[in-house]
């Protein structure tokens, strides 16, 4: 059966200091994530054949950089657009604009951070890949924490106020497998 698997970039320097958006490179534990991913994918999938989808950001293009099969770097991967809170952290966001940080709060996925996205925004602009995902063989997605939210969500049914809040963590493979109804799903933790 063909198999989906996904991942977060390996850590990044935003990551490191806690703030959300930007395009920053992997840290030195993002890096050592990246050299682990390709054993642990060979294991898993002998020598049955992958593509790898990215974002066109540098911390998921540099997480596949050691992965020896095609590669799709997707614009509609990248991660939600965070707009004016683009680089902050979530205390700058809380004490520089309290009421979007409250609104998000109590509306996580129709919230829309100005000039940016929702996650109802992400979920749309994810449907050519979804559609694509459908038909394709064996795939691996190198992408973001809300990106994965809305794709994972998709596959296992979540409901749309629970999709903002699913556990994507770092440094850990996602395998999907489709059936008839719902997936089967096993998840590999990389201990760095
Ligand atoms: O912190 C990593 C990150 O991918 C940010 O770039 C993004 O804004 C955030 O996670 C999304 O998670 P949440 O919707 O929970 O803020």
């Amino acid at each position: 059966p063909r198999k989906i698997y996904m991942s977060r970039h390996g850590e990044s320097m935003f990551n490191v200091e806690g703030k959300i958006g930007g395009d920053s490179a992997l840290s030195p534990r993002g890096m050592l994530y990246a050299s682990k991913l390709p054993e642990l994918i060979k294991q898993n999938l002998g020598d049955k054949d992958l593509i790898v989808w990215t974002s066109t950001m540098k911390r998921t293009i540099q997480t596949s950089s050691l992965l020896d099969y095609p590669k799709m770097h997707r614009k509609a991967l990248d991660e939600l657009d965070a707009g004016m809170c683009d680089g902050m952290t979530y205390e700058e966001i809380e004490e520089k604009y309290p009421e979007d940080y409250a609104n998000r709060d109590e509306d996580k996925f129709n919230y829309r951070y100005r000039g940016g996205e929702s996650y109802r925004d992400v979920v749309l602009r994810l449907e050519p890949v979804i559609m694509d995902l459908e038909r394709q063989g064996n795939i691996l997605i190198i992408g973001h924490q809300a990106v994965l939210r809305c794709i994972y969500a998709y596959f296992l049914n979540y409901r749309q106020e629970d999709l903002p809040y699913i556990k994507i963590p770092l440094h850990t493979v996602i395998e999907l497998t489709p059936k008839a109804y719902g997936c089967d799903e096993k998840r590999y933790k990389v201990d760095i």
